[in-house]
């Protein structure tokens, strides 16, 4: 018999609904909260306010895409953690009331759990899916981890950035130079056609698998500060080379630790997951040290990247298979560890 599941994910700024048929991909609906557009960044209280506005149709087009109604879900997924606990209230609130509604059980969702299983949603394009076990390099707006991957619920944290998130690099960089929010797939483009060799950016040397980026942010903002002052248009004249230097060290430090990962666990099937993994030169950057080093590389389709509720669907799948479901007192938490 085939299970549909529908997911629900509310833990930042997109309001996404996704229905999957066992592994398989029917809908994913992810709707975009412009208005933080204008702040620079996500604030909480809008954010929640937009989830509130958008779920049901949302839902509502997820499911008419998907072929299905209400009536024909098995369970309801969603994002208990971590994000906002505004934000995660309206979703998991939200699955709750469809599942005791229609007589199904919820699934509380880890996110980064999401992100990773995220390889393992089928669809029309038939990826090659990582076997097990992987190394699983997380990167997103909150997030930098190295994971490793045993099975689908089966994962531990290896290596994780001890400040900044790779993408919160990205963004508040891209903020210093005026660029837009988010500033990640702006400098993405922009380094397109810029020199990497540019600037010299400090990188830090922290031991382990554990990150840094706070470091990274600091040096960026002196370098343009000083650079400023020898030329006050020294921002809007070297866009592309400011943005292919700074993404050009990200891709530096978070490919170091990938490499001491696989020589630690002896694992070379890697894969990426998380927003910062749509960026096309480390995308490229992963491929061509795969290739050297005979890793085999999974890149995600850019679609599963950012946060969606397929991802989310996809581990409420893995998790009724293993017979796990969830209590409908338990709270969503701003602050969920995965293991
Ligand atoms: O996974 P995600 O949608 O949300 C979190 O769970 O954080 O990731 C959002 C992050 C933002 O920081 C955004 O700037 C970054 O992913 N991002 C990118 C690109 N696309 C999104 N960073 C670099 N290059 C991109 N193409
Ligand atoms: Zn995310």
């Amino acid at each position: 018999m085939s299970v549909i599941i529908l997911g629900i994910e509310s833990s930042c700024d997109d309001t996404s609904a996704a229905v999957i048929r066992d592994q398989y991909l029917l809908s994913n609906i992810i709707s975009n909260q412009e208005i933080h557009k204008s702040y620079g960044g996500v604030v909480p209280e809008l954010a929640s306010r937009a989830h509130q506005a958008n779920i049901i149709p949302v839902v509502d087009v997820a499911l008419k895409k998907a072929g299905i109604t209400i009536k024909d879900i098995n369970a309801v997924a969603y994002t208990r953690g971590p994000g906002l606990l505004g934000s995660l209230l309206v979703g998991a609130s939200f699955a709750k009331g469809v599942a005791l509604a229609q007589g199904v059980p919820v699934i509380a969702v880890n996110h980064l759990q999401g992100h990773v299983l995220s390889h393992f949603i089928k669809d029309e394009f038939n990826m090659p899916q990582p076997r097990f076990p992987f190394l699983c390099l997380l990167v997103s707006g909150g997030h930098t981890q190295i994971m490793l991957v045993k099975g689908p619920m089966e994962m531990e944290v290896v290596g994780q950035t001890i400040d900044d998130a790779a993408g919160e690099a990205f963004d508040k960089c891209a903020k210093v130079m005026g660029l837009p929010y988010p500033g990640g797939p702006v400098i993405d483009e922009l380094a397109k056609t810029g020199n990497p060799a540019f600037l010299k950016l400090a990188k830090p040397s922290i031991p382990g698998l554990d990150f840094s980026f706070s470091g990274l942010k600091t040096s960026f903002l002196y370098t343009l500060r000083d650079k400023l002052a020898e030329d006050p248009q020294f921002i809007s004249q070297n866009k592309p080379d400011i943005c292919a230097s700074l993404q050009n060290t990200i891709i530096e430090i978070l490919l170091a630790k990938v490499e001491q990962a696989v020589k630690m666990y002896k694992i070379k099937e890697i894969a990426i997951a998380g927003g910062v993994s749509a960026n096309s030169g480390l995308r490229k950057a992963l491929q061509e040290l795969g290739e050297k080093r005979g890793w085999q590389v999974y890149l995600p389709q850019k679609r599963y990247t950012t946060d969606n509720a397929a991802m989310i669907a996809i581990v409420g799948y893995f998790s009724l298979l293993s017979g796990k479901t969830s209590p409908l007192d338990e709270p969503p938490l701003a602050r969920l560890p995965i293991d």
